[in-house]
């Protein structure tokens, strides 16, 4: 699965940690076991529920957040120089594995993506970075995944998690119009 991992999410490889790569494919291959997804399902569940008809998947959103989140960082390095640190690593990591907790708050009923039950009690925020806490993800990345949406509007981000969280929301506002 680890091959196909890398064929879907080619932005894994440029992981630089051999490590955190390892883990953060981890995680990925324990969302789907746990999901009860196969591997084909991937590109076909929705990044969003929350959109109609949404067009994009989960594949794709991840991946469009991931290259959002290096180029904002290459972009902020190259006016900001000496004045703003971002850890690359951490920031690749954690976009990669914002939403991984999708694939456990949401179940396929019928040929239907739906919430599970899991996912009414536990969002992807929460569960994703349970799953990552327990497989041993540096605790700078759990903090990503933990605080990329909603549920990180009380805490104080990383910039890392800064981030993300706008990657990811700029990538759900322009399907919203
Ligand atoms: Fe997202």
């Amino acid at each position: 699965m680890k091959q196909e991992l890398f064929d879907l999410l080619p932005e894994l490889r440029e992981i630089s940690d051999s490590d955190l790569q390892e883990k953060t494919i981890k995680v990925w291959q324990e969302a789907i076991k746990g999901g009860g997804w196969k591997i084909e399902d991937l590109t076909l569940i929705p990044f969003t529920l929350l959109i109609e008809n949404i067009s994009v998947n989960l594949i794709e959103h991840t991946r469009a957040v991931a290259m959002c989140c290096a180029e904002i960082a290459a972009a902020l390095e190259k006016m900001y120089e000496g004045r703003v640190t971002i850890k690359k690593d951490y920031l690749l990591a954690g976009a990669l594995l914002h939403d991984v907790g999708k694939l456990l708050e949401f179940k396929k009923e019928k040929e239907r993506v739906v919430k599970s039950r899991e996912g009414k009690l536990l969002r992807h925020p929460i569960s994703g970075a349970a799953l990552a806490y327990s497989l041993g993800l540096p605790q700078e990345v759990i903090h990503v995944i933990a605080a990329h949406s909603k549920e990180g509007d009380g805490a104080r981000r990383s910039v890392e998690a800064v981030i993300v969280n706008h990657a990811d929301f700029l990538n759900f506002d322009i399907f919203k119009l």
